[in-house]
Protein backbone atom coordinates (compact mmCIF):
# COMPACT_ATOMS: atom_id res chain seq x y z
CA UNK A 1 0.00 0.00 0.00
CA UNK A 2 1.39 3.61 -0.89
CA UNK A 3 1.76 5.91 1.97
CA UNK A 4 0.26 8.64 -0.32
CA UNK A 5 -1.68 8.67 -3.35
CA UNK A 6 -2.95 11.67 -5.00
CA UNK A 7 -5.20 11.08 -8.25
CA UNK A 8 -5.94 13.80 -10.97
CA UNK A 9 -6.09 16.56 -8.08
CA UNK A 10 -7.66 19.56 -9.37
CA UNK A 11 -8.17 22.71 -7.11
CA UNK A 12 -8.65 26.44 -8.12
CA UNK A 13 -9.27 29.53 -6.56
CA UNK A 14 -11.68 31.48 -8.80
CA UNK A 15 -10.09 31.64 -12.01
CA UNK A 16 -6.57 30.51 -10.80
CA UNK A 17 -6.00 26.50 -11.31
CA UNK A 18 -3.59 26.53 -8.53
CA UNK A 19 -3.24 22.35 -8.45
CA UNK A 20 -4.09 20.84 -12.19
CA UNK A 21 -4.78 17.48 -12.98
CA UNK A 22 -1.99 15.94 -10.29
CA UNK A 23 -1.27 12.14 -9.71
CA UNK A 24 1.57 11.08 -7.72
CA UNK A 25 2.21 8.67 -4.92
CA UNK A 26 4.50 8.35 -2.34
CA UNK A 27 5.30 4.60 -1.32
CA UNK A 28 6.05 3.72 2.01
CA UNK A 29 9.43 4.30 3.52
CA UNK A 30 10.21 6.91 0.93
CA UNK A 31 11.07 10.51 1.67
CA UNK A 32 9.05 11.95 -1.42
CA UNK A 33 9.79 15.79 -2.32
CA UNK A 34 7.24 18.16 -4.00
CA UNK A 35 9.51 20.66 -5.62
CA UNK A 36 8.64 24.18 -7.15
CA UNK A 37 8.80 27.92 -7.18
CA UNK A 38 6.49 29.91 -4.99
CA UNK A 39 3.46 29.71 -6.34
CA UNK A 40 3.79 26.19 -7.87
CA UNK A 41 0.73 24.53 -6.30
CA UNK A 42 2.78 22.72 -3.34
CA UNK A 43 0.47 24.11 0.46
CA UNK A 44 -2.41 23.70 -1.83
CA UNK A 45 -1.45 20.05 -2.70
CA UNK A 46 -0.54 19.13 0.71
CA UNK A 47 -3.61 21.09 2.15
CA UNK A 48 -5.91 18.53 -0.08
CA UNK A 49 -4.44 15.41 1.21
CA UNK A 50 -4.86 16.91 4.89
CA UNK A 51 -8.41 17.64 4.47
CA UNK A 52 -7.81 20.83 4.39
CA UNK A 53 -9.30 22.02 1.82
CA UNK A 54 -12.22 20.51 -0.49
CA UNK A 55 -10.16 19.14 -3.98
CA UNK A 56 -12.53 21.16 -7.18
CA UNK A 57 -11.98 17.19 -8.72
CA UNK A 58 -9.48 14.06 -8.24
CA UNK A 59 -8.82 12.77 -4.95
CA UNK A 60 -6.14 11.75 -2.44
CA UNK A 61 -5.85 9.02 0.53
CA UNK A 62 -3.04 8.51 2.96
CA UNK A 63 -2.51 4.40 3.79
CA UNK A 64 -5.92 3.75 1.48
CA UNK A 65 -7.85 6.38 3.59
CA UNK A 66 -9.63 9.08 1.36
CA UNK A 67 -8.48 12.80 2.56
CA UNK A 68 -12.02 13.58 2.44
CA UNK A 69 -14.22 10.79 4.01
CA UNK A 70 -12.50 10.28 7.28
CA UNK A 71 -9.99 12.95 7.91
CA UNK A 72 -9.82 11.96 11.80
CA UNK A 73 -7.91 9.26 10.90
CA UNK A 74 -6.02 11.14 8.17
CA UNK A 75 -4.70 12.99 11.38
CA UNK A 76 -3.87 10.11 13.63
CA UNK A 77 -1.93 8.94 10.56
CA UNK A 78 0.04 11.94 10.02
CA UNK A 79 2.43 13.75 11.64
CA UNK A 80 1.71 17.36 9.75
CA UNK A 81 4.10 20.43 10.17
CA UNK A 82 2.32 23.23 8.05
CA UNK A 83 4.51 26.00 6.45
CA UNK A 84 2.80 28.81 8.52
CA UNK A 85 2.81 27.71 11.91
CA UNK A 86 -0.07 28.33 14.13
CA UNK A 87 1.17 28.33 17.57
CA UNK A 88 -0.01 29.40 20.55
CA UNK A 89 2.10 32.34 21.25
CA UNK A 90 1.16 33.02 25.03
CA UNK A 91 2.07 28.82 25.56
CA UNK A 92 5.51 27.26 26.24
CA UNK A 93 6.41 24.30 24.58
CA UNK A 94 5.92 22.44 26.95
CA UNK A 95 2.09 23.33 27.71
CA UNK A 96 1.46 22.82 23.94
CA UNK A 97 2.79 19.21 23.89
CA UNK A 98 0.56 18.29 27.20
CA UNK A 99 -2.55 20.30 24.89
CA UNK A 100 -1.76 18.28 21.85
CA UNK A 101 -1.11 14.85 23.97
CA UNK A 102 -4.98 15.40 25.86
CA UNK A 103 -6.51 16.23 22.19
CA UNK A 104 -4.96 13.71 20.61
CA UNK A 105 -5.67 11.28 23.85
CA UNK A 106 -2.39 9.97 24.22
CA UNK A 107 -1.19 7.53 27.01
CA UNK A 108 0.64 10.18 29.54
CA UNK A 109 3.53 8.23 30.67
CA UNK A 110 4.62 7.12 26.91
CA UNK A 111 4.20 10.47 25.65
CA UNK A 112 6.56 12.05 28.45
CA UNK A 113 9.49 9.60 27.56
CA UNK A 114 8.66 10.59 24.22
CA UNK A 115 8.66 14.09 24.28
CA UNK A 116 12.14 13.79 26.59
CA UNK A 117 13.85 11.76 24.09
CA UNK A 118 13.13 14.30 21.38
CA UNK A 119 14.13 17.27 23.68
CA UNK A 120 17.03 15.93 24.81
CA UNK A 121 17.78 14.82 21.06
CA UNK A 122 17.16 18.34 19.35
CA UNK A 123 19.10 19.78 22.56
CA UNK A 124 15.59 22.02 22.78
CA UNK A 125 15.71 21.78 26.88
CA UNK A 126 16.46 25.48 27.74
CA UNK A 127 13.51 26.29 25.47
CA UNK A 128 11.02 24.39 27.07
CA UNK A 129 9.51 26.72 29.78
CA UNK A 130 9.76 29.77 27.56
CA UNK A 131 6.47 31.14 25.54
CA UNK A 132 6.69 29.81 22.05
CA UNK A 133 6.32 33.99 20.91
CA UNK A 134 9.88 34.26 22.40
CA UNK A 135 11.80 31.54 20.25
CA UNK A 136 13.33 31.81 17.34
CA UNK A 137 12.29 30.29 13.59
CA UNK A 138 14.50 27.47 14.20
CA UNK A 139 13.05 26.82 17.85
CA UNK A 140 9.67 27.52 16.62
CA UNK A 141 10.00 24.99 13.97
CA UNK A 142 11.53 22.13 16.42
CA UNK A 143 8.24 23.10 17.91
CA UNK A 144 6.08 22.02 15.58
CA UNK A 145 8.38 18.97 14.90
CA UNK A 146 7.94 17.88 17.98
CA UNK A 147 4.45 18.26 18.50
CA UNK A 148 3.39 16.24 14.94
CA UNK A 149 5.68 13.72 16.34
CA UNK A 150 3.91 13.10 19.53
CA UNK A 151 1.15 10.44 18.32
CA UNK A 152 4.30 8.25 16.52
CA UNK A 153 2.27 9.19 12.86
CA UNK A 154 3.28 6.77 10.08
CA UNK A 155 3.72 9.57 7.90
CA UNK A 156 5.36 12.80 8.49
CA UNK A 157 4.39 15.81 5.89
CA UNK A 158 6.68 18.95 6.34
CA UNK A 159 5.83 21.77 4.51
CA UNK A 160 8.99 23.55 3.94
CA UNK A 161 10.81 22.91 6.93
CA UNK A 162 13.83 24.03 6.05
CA UNK A 163 12.82 27.42 5.96
CA UNK A 164 14.71 30.04 8.26
CA UNK A 165 16.82 27.24 9.83
CA UNK A 166 20.41 27.72 10.16
CA UNK A 167 22.91 24.91 9.24
CA UNK A 168 22.82 23.05 12.12
CA UNK A 169 19.18 22.82 12.66
CA UNK A 170 18.84 21.52 8.92
CA UNK A 171 21.21 19.14 9.76
CA UNK A 172 19.21 17.90 12.66
CA UNK A 173 15.89 18.07 10.65
CA UNK A 174 17.23 15.91 7.83
CA UNK A 175 18.47 13.35 10.33
CA UNK A 176 15.18 13.36 11.93
CA UNK A 177 14.03 12.75 8.25
CA UNK A 178 15.92 10.02 7.61
CA UNK A 179 15.12 8.41 11.52
CA UNK A 180 11.41 8.29 11.09
CA UNK A 181 11.84 6.85 7.65
CA UNK A 182 14.54 4.38 8.79
CA UNK A 183 12.23 3.31 11.80
CA UNK A 184 9.51 2.25 9.20
CA UNK A 185 7.95 5.67 8.36
CA UNK A 186 7.41 7.89 5.40
CA UNK A 187 7.88 11.43 4.59
CA UNK A 188 6.41 13.71 2.34
CA UNK A 189 8.00 17.22 1.90
CA UNK A 190 7.89 20.23 0.04
CA UNK A 191 10.54 22.52 -0.67
CA UNK A 192 11.96 25.50 -3.15
CA UNK A 193 15.30 24.46 -2.45
CA UNK A 194 17.01 22.56 -4.73
CA UNK A 195 20.19 21.51 -2.81
CA UNK A 196 17.59 20.51 0.17
CA UNK A 197 16.07 17.66 -2.10
CA UNK A 198 19.07 16.50 -3.94
CA UNK A 199 20.81 14.51 -0.82
CA UNK A 200 17.63 13.67 0.89
CA UNK A 201 14.50 12.62 -1.27
CA UNK A 202 14.43 9.31 -2.66
CA UNK A 203 12.32 10.42 -5.52
CA UNK A 204 10.92 14.10 -6.48
CA UNK A 205 7.72 15.65 -7.97
CA UNK A 206 8.23 18.77 -9.80
CA UNK A 207 5.50 21.09 -9.36
CA UNK A 208 5.23 24.28 -11.80
CA UNK A 209 1.84 26.45 -11.81
CA UNK A 210 -0.22 23.73 -10.64
CA UNK A 211 1.56 20.63 -13.12
CA UNK A 212 3.45 18.17 -12.14
CA UNK A 213 5.77 18.93 -14.98
CA UNK A 214 8.59 15.88 -13.88
CA UNK A 215 8.62 12.96 -11.57
CA UNK A 216 11.54 10.31 -10.35
CA UNK A 217 14.79 9.56 -8.96
CA UNK A 218 17.40 12.03 -10.03
CA UNK A 219 18.39 9.86 -12.41
CA UNK A 220 15.35 9.01 -13.79
CA UNK A 221 14.74 12.88 -14.30
CA UNK A 222 17.92 12.86 -15.76
CA UNK A 223 17.11 11.07 -18.73
CA UNK A 224 13.89 12.39 -18.89
CA UNK A 225 15.21 16.04 -19.17
CA UNK A 226 17.81 14.47 -21.32
CA UNK A 227 21.34 15.93 -18.87
CA UNK A 228 23.52 13.44 -18.05
CA UNK A 229 25.26 14.50 -15.12
CA UNK A 230 22.47 17.51 -14.17
CA UNK A 231 21.95 18.70 -10.78
CA UNK A 232 18.42 18.94 -9.32
CA UNK A 233 18.68 22.39 -10.06
CA UNK A 234 19.27 22.34 -13.88
CA UNK A 235 16.58 20.12 -14.34
CA UNK A 236 14.31 21.79 -12.43
CA UNK A 237 14.98 24.61 -14.63
CA UNK A 238 15.15 22.47 -17.66
CA UNK A 239 11.38 20.81 -16.94
CA UNK A 240 10.00 24.39 -15.86
CA UNK A 241 11.27 25.93 -18.76
CA UNK A 242 13.18 28.90 -16.95
CA UNK A 243 16.54 28.14 -18.51
CA UNK A 244 16.78 30.25 -20.57
CA UNK A 245 14.72 33.13 -18.90
CA UNK A 246 16.98 32.91 -15.94
CA UNK A 247 19.73 33.49 -18.36
CA UNK A 248 18.73 36.43 -19.55
CA UNK A 249 18.08 37.50 -16.19
CA UNK A 250 21.53 37.12 -15.12
CA UNK A 251 23.13 38.57 -18.33
CA UNK A 252 21.21 41.63 -17.95
CA UNK A 253 22.26 41.93 -14.29
CA UNK A 254 25.92 41.79 -15.13
CA UNK A 255 25.58 44.17 -17.83
CA UNK A 256 23.45 46.50 -15.20
CA UNK A 257 26.71 45.98 -12.87
CA UNK A 258 29.25 46.34 -15.12
CA UNK A 259 28.41 49.85 -16.22
N1 LIG B 1 -6.85 30.60 -0.30
C1 LIG B 1 -6.42 31.02 -1.50
N2 LIG B 1 -7.16 31.89 -2.22
C2 LIG B 1 -6.74 32.31 -3.43
N3 LIG B 1 -5.60 31.92 -4.02
C3 LIG B 1 -4.82 31.05 -3.34
C4 LIG B 1 -5.19 30.57 -2.05
N4 LIG B 1 -4.22 29.72 -1.62
C5 LIG B 1 -3.30 29.69 -2.60
N5 LIG B 1 -3.65 30.48 -3.64
C6 LIG B 1 -2.91 30.65 -4.89
O1 LIG B 1 -2.69 29.38 -5.45
C7 LIG B 1 -1.40 29.28 -6.03
C8 LIG B 1 -0.64 28.16 -5.37
O2 LIG B 1 -0.35 28.51 -4.03
P1 LIG B 1 0.42 27.54 -3.03
O3 LIG B 1 -0.21 26.21 -3.08
O4 LIG B 1 0.49 28.24 -1.74
O5 LIG B 1 1.86 27.47 -3.71
P2 LIG B 1 3.27 27.03 -3.10
O6 LIG B 1 3.03 26.38 -1.80
O7 LIG B 1 3.88 26.13 -4.13
O8 LIG B 1 4.08 28.29 -2.96
C9 LIG B 1 -0.75 30.65 -5.83
O9 LIG B 1 -0.94 31.39 -7.01
C10 LIG B 1 -1.52 31.24 -4.67
O10 LIG B 1 -1.53 32.65 -4.75
MG1 LIG C 1 3.80 26.77 0.04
Amino acid sequence: MSAVNIENLVKSFGDLVAVNKVTFEVREGEIYGILGPNGAGKTTTVKCLMGLLDPDTGYSQVYGVNSLDDPIEVKRLVGYVPEEHQLYDSLTPRELFEFVASIRELPEERTNKRIKEMVKALDFAKYFDSMIVTLSAGNKQKTMLIAALLHAPRLLILDEPFAGLDVRTTKIMKDIIRIHVDSGGSVLLSTHIMEVAEGLCDRVGILDDGVLVGQGTLDELRSQAQEEGATLEKLFLKLTEQEEEVQLGVDALREALSE
